[in-house]
């Protein structure tokens, strides 16, 4: 599996796994636990939950699935901006180690941003980050003017990643973001990388790029997304069948003609637009 490079040189896959809907129904924990250990045995080690996702349970399947594996897994988690204060911080990472029964998350992110001032979240971070209970601290669903502030707080250069929705139909981060990103080294995660609810996987740009590479226009999606060496893509998948086109899809390398075929359908932007956000 190709790496990303976080800012402090740790490397990471560039291909991961979300779970955004498993531990939603007791039913299924069996099911999407299976489904990342598989993802993992495929090499995509990096596996993002969230205490929202599920109301914690997505982070209990978590769990499950690394049983006797953390050591191969890098976990993501993400603290909710009402909880994100100095006080608040520290008690969600609290409930979110123990719902992953894990002693330190690798990189927690604050999940948008919320009332509190991000120099404060920051600060929480860098606490816990001390006390060894995350390794690394981002953001998510912050836009390029956000980020300019971030960086600003007292120890904001230390942040790992911002965690933004990106997908063929949904670009708008390449105008100003991405190269942003780019020029201070935080690579973007790129979430609901095949579009979550399935539209864009009916694009016949996609269908017709796939058709080219005999593969799917999931895959087409992801290595779409993964053509950027410093973004790391985090495609959700509780069927197996999924899982394993997805991990394939990190093997895809498009040409310079399936981009243009990609453009012409789903414009690169030409001027600034506010972040999508899903
Ligand atoms: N930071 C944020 O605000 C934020 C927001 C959204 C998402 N995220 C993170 O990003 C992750 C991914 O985004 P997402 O879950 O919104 O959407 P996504 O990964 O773009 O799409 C997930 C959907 O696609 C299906 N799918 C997966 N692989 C497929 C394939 N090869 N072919 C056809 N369908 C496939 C899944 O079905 P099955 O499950 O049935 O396989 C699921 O319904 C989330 O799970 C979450 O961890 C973060």
């Amino acid at each position: 599996m190709r790496k990303v490079r976080l800012p402090d040189g740790t490397m990471v896959p560039a291909l991961g796994q979300g779970t955004w809907h498993m531990g939603e129904k007791r039913g299924a924990a069996k099911q999407e636990a299976d489904a990342l250990r598989l993802g993992i045995d495929l090499g995509m080690t990096l596996i993002d939950t969230a205490e929202m996702y599920g109301n914690g349970g997505a982070e209990e399947v978590v769990a499950t699935a690394i049983i006797n594996r953390r050591d191969d897994v890098f976990i993501v988690s993400k603290v909710y901006p009402h909880n994100a204060s100095r006080e608040g911080t520290p008690a969600a990472c609290e409930r979110s180690l123990k719902r992953l029964r894990v002693d330190c998350i690798d990189l927690y992110l604050l999940h948008w941003r919320g009332s509190y001032p991000l120099a404060e979240t920051v600060e929480a971070f860098e606490k816990l980050k001390a006390q060894g209970k995350i390794r690394h601290w981002g953001v998510s669903n912050l836009d390029a003017g956000d980020m300019q502030e971030l960086l600003k707080a007292p120890h904001g250069v230390n942040c790992a990643t911002d965690q933004v929705l990106y997908h063929p139909g949904s670009r708008g981060i390449e105008f100003a973001l991405l190269p942003w990103c780019r020029q201070h080294r935080i690579p973007i995660m790129a979430y609901s990388p095949i579009g979550h609810s399935g539209q864009i996987l009916r694009s016949t740009a996609l269908a017709t790029v796939a058709k080219r590479h005999n593969a799917t226009p999931a895959q087409i999606a992801i290595a779409w997304g993964l053509r950027h060496a410093d973004v790391i893509s985090i495609p959700k998948a509780a069927d197996l069948e999924h899982v394993r086109e997805n991990a394939a899809a990190a093997s895809i390398m498009l040409t310079k003609e399936d981009l243009a075929t990609i453009d012409a359908t789903h414009k690169p932007p030409v001027r600034s637009q506010p972040l999508d956000i899903l």
